[in-house]
């Protein structure tokens, strides 16, 4: 099986990039470890604090967020990072090439229950006009990602990337400490019969969204004809996951609440590079209305509606936001 750096390098991955992506992974093993020491390592639970988003802050999202921020700011081509758990961006090397945003650690409701969790990541080229303390460094689109991937802490830890060319899929080998090749291209059939949403937030949905879950829950003898299949994480690295092994589609909408009018989730560090990740394994993405990585970012911790993966659902979802 291939290493990662050699596959990195075939594919024409500047060398200055490559070493960005190594401490991130670098961060990431360190973490994998300690996740799954689980209570031995004395990581779980939560802190008395809350996040920008007023989440309270598990120990080990603090945790994640250090161990990300300390090593990706010892590295000379990283110019700026952002993070779920900082407020605002942190300046790191004037001359970096590079910028970083990070979700260190996505789907910490798992955390205490031995569930999915992981760490998602985006990398964009730096802008020379501006300085490493500004935020604005991101204000990028989502299709100008130079790579992107995550971390999935699992029964195995695994990590998906794209530099450019396919999303491929690595796994830990812990006995050396490596990621080595397992899935060179991943890819997402046009048509599922699985979806993944939130049922509990139904009765705020908007009408639809109500129309498309009540069409897929009709089956056979319903206007899709066919029967479908419900799975959720509550980590959206896990849902995606699953979508980018098996396909499927993955839907957090935006609904009638007042915090929820643009979603849940998070555009720069959770949206843009899943929805990568997703559309280069053949798979679409879309807020309902307008592609998800043709948007330009307008705030650092911007949400949006997230409608990703199989094709043609993503499609007919849109089709009925649109009538
Ligand atoms: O970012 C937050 C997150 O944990 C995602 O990973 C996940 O998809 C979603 O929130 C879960 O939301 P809910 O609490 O509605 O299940």
């Amino acid at each position: 099986m291939k290493r990662l750096i050699p596959v990195l390098k075939e594919d024409g991955v500047a060398n200055d990039l490559i070493m960005v992506i190594r401490t991130i992974l670098a961060a990431s093993k360190e973490l994998a470890f300690r996740i799954h020491q689980g209570e031995l390592s004395g990581v779980l639970g939560s802190t008395l604090d809350e996040n920008i988003q007023g989440e309270t802050q598990k120990k080990l999202d603090i945790i994640a967020n250090q161990l990300f921020k300390e090593l990706l700011l010892e590295e000379a081509d990283v110019k700026t990072i952002a993070s779920e758990e900082e407020d605002d961006v942190v300046a790191g090397n004037e001359n970096g090439k590079y910028i970083v945003a990070f979700d260190p650690l996505d789907g910490s409701s798992n955390i205490d229950i031995n569930g999915q969790i992981g760490t998602i990541f985006t990398i964009f080229a730096a802008k020379d006009d501006l300085s490493a303390g500004d935020w604005r460094q991101f204000e990028q689109k989502g299709e100008d990602q130079v790579a992107a991937g995550y971390v999935l802490y699992g029964p195995s830890t695994m990590l998906v990337l794209n530099t450019g060319k396919a999303t491929r899929c690595y796994t830990l080998d812990s006995t050396h400490g490596g990621y080595l090749l397992t899935q060179p291209a991943l890819s997402i059939a046009e048509q599922t019969a699985e979806f993944a949403i939130n049922m509990a937030n139904q009765n705020d949905w908007l009408p639809a969204t109500k129309q498309y879950i009540t069409q897929l829950l009709a089956g056979e003898k319903g206007e899709r004809g066919k029967r479908y299949n419900m799975r959720w994480n509550a980590a959206m690295v896990g849902d995606m996951h699953r979508i980018l092994t098996r396909g499927g589609v993955f839907l957090y909408p935006e609904d009638t609440r007042e915090s929820y009018k643009s979603g849940k989730l998070r555009l720069l560090y959770e949206a843009f590079p899943m929805c990568l990740l997703i559309d280069r394994a053949g798979g679409s993405s879309s807020t309902g209305k307008e592609n998800i990585l043709s948007l330009t970012l307008d705030t650092l911790h911007q949400r949006v509606p997230v409608i990703s993966g199989a094709k043609e659902e993503v499609s007919h979802y849109c089709s009925l936001m649109n009538s």
